[in-house]
């Protein structure tokens, strides 16, 4: 085992030293999965931004590798995405890496330009290792808009073209390009939809199968700050996509993921029909002053996406891979558990050890609460409030919370799922939870920083609910 800090994620990515935020670059070549990442290598709080680089054969474990790009006089390496040139479009070789990413110009900022933020790309002809920049940087030059950035690109086949979606301030900008050097704008989304409590940042557009397996597009935006729990956030739109317009299928605004802790994340790029979601496991709130020592921040698990229809609505569902049975211990199975107030999972299950899977199922929908706790009195407690229709999570006695005032809070999500009964998986590392409800329909991520590590889980339930089944497993670290 690599890393023994407290609050270190133990089946988590996170940089053996110093910040990270955004996921950046995703990509899928040759079977290995590409992770970037917004770093700053001198300091535990945001700075000037590289793309830090971690490698990994199955979504699980990861390798990191050398920092892939490094500020230069055109700016800070800000968010932006990745592709397999597989024609050659480009001429920079088939097959080639190229990242697409913004240049962002500290300077301009300063003296207040609006046109601080680029378009720049860079390649790769050696699996990722080396990066060349492009020397006609930028690519895409901004024409006056102060947030201009995070450009996720993608191939539309139907007219060989690649599409980038950009975040521009209170919208999405739409350009295309035959060759990712020349871009030419196709049209603007948003403005009047979705939620505007912030900037739109990290956006991303693919396409899924729905039940009838038709391809439905899905745009994701994340915000910050207008969350539906306070500060950063990810929202998403379902719609058409012609190569040149989204155009959305209705005016609700969906989330990716209700929780406090999941944001700017965006898929892997050449997964073929498969979509893996990753995103950054903090928010913006607090993201600079977490406890931290060597490192701060880390990443979600990846997570696999799927649109799912309850009732008359369509949503996309997020799980976690399958791959991650890889590090799951052989699971306690235990039926009909009945919760006469309070059930010590340990007296059934044996010693629990973090990090932990639990997957339970419920007949029928009913108030539990699931808690974490130590020895020094400290609780996250994660359930379900019938009444509300609402899961929640609760982390306000969760060990060092008074770092920001925010982080103390008890956080909420509708349940969209319309079935009589009820699944819930639990992914639990050292100081985090990530909660998938009814087969992912609704989902919350959490961090919390307990003093001492959560060693016990209890079930409580005011109604001695029964629990049809229960999954327990530990899960073996990654590193
Ligand atoms: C989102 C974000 C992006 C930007 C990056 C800078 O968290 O603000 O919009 O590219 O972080 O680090």
């Amino acid at each position: 085992q690599l890393y023994h800090e407290r609050h270190r994620p133990q089946i988590h990515f996170s940089p053996k030293q110093k910040w990270t935020n955004d996921p950046n670059g995703m990509v899928y070549h040759n079977g290995t999965w590409h992770l970037f990442f917004q770093h700053y290598p001198d300091s535990t709080i945001w700075g000037p931004m590289h793309w830090g680089h971690a490698t990994s054969k199955d979504l699980v474990h990861w390798q990191e590798q050398p920092i892939a790009l490094y500020p230069d006089s055109l700016g800070y390496i800000f968010s932006g995405s990745a592709v397999v040139d597989k024609n050659n479009t480009a001429g920079f070789g088939k097959n080639a890496l190229v990242a697409i990413f913004t240049h962002h110009d500290p300077q301009g900022e300063k003296e207040k330009r609006n046109n601080f933020q680029n378009q720049s790309i860079a390649y790769s002809t050696d699996e990722g290792r080396t990066w060349t920049k492009y020397a006609g940087n930028p690519v895409l030059k901004n024409p006056g808009i102060t947030d201009f950035r995070d450009p996720k690109v993608c191939w539309y086949e139907p007219q060989k073209k690649w599409i980038m979606t950009l975040a521009t301030k209170d919208r999405i900008t739409f350009y295309s390009s035959p060759d990712l050097k020349g871009w030419t704008k196709e049209s603007e989304f948003g403005k009047e939809l979705g939620a505007h409590g912030g900037v739109w940042e990290c956006p991303d557009l693919f396409q899924l199968d729905d039940d009838n397996g038709k391809k439905v597009w899905v745009l994701i935006v994340s915000i910050n700050p207008g969350g539906p729990n306070g500060g950063s956030a990810t929202q998403y739109f379902l719609g058409d996509f012609d190569g040149s317009r989204f155009a959305p299928v209705d005016t609700n605004t969906r989330w990716i993921d209700y929780g406090p802790d999941n944001y700017a994340g965006i898929t892997w790029s050449n997964t073929g029909n498969r979509k893996i979601f990753l995103g950054w496991m903090s928010n913006w709130l607090y993201a600079n002053i977490v406890p931290a020592t060597t490192w701060r921040n880390a990443m979600t698990i990846a997570r696999e996406l799927k649109l799912k229809r309850t009732g008359n609505e369509m949503y996309v569902a997020s799980e976690p891979v399958a791959e991650l049975k890889k590090i799951q211990s052989k699971p306690v199975v235990l039926h009909n558990i009945q919760v006469q107030k309070s059930f010590d999972v340990a007296s059934k299950a044996g010693k629990i050890t973090f990090p932990a899977r639990l997957d339970l199922n419920f007949e029928k929908n009913s108030d539990y609460s699931i808690v974490l706790s130590n020895d020094a009195g400290e609780e996250v407690a994660i359930g379900y409030n019938k009444a509300q229709q609402q899961y929640y999570i609760d982390r306000s006695r969760s060990g060092q919370t008074n770092f920001q005032k925010d982080f103390p809070a008890r956080h909420v999500a509708p349940r969209l799922s319309k079935a009589g009964s009820m699944d819930l998986s639990l992914i639990l590392d050292v100081n985090s939870v990530e909660m998938f409800a009814d087969s992912g329909l609704t989902v919350m991520t959490s961090i919390y920083f307990p003093t001492k590590p959560f060693t016990h889980i209890r079930i409580e339930s005011p109604e001695n609910v029964t629990i049809k089944k229960l999954t327990v497993s530990s899960l073996k670290s990654i590193w």
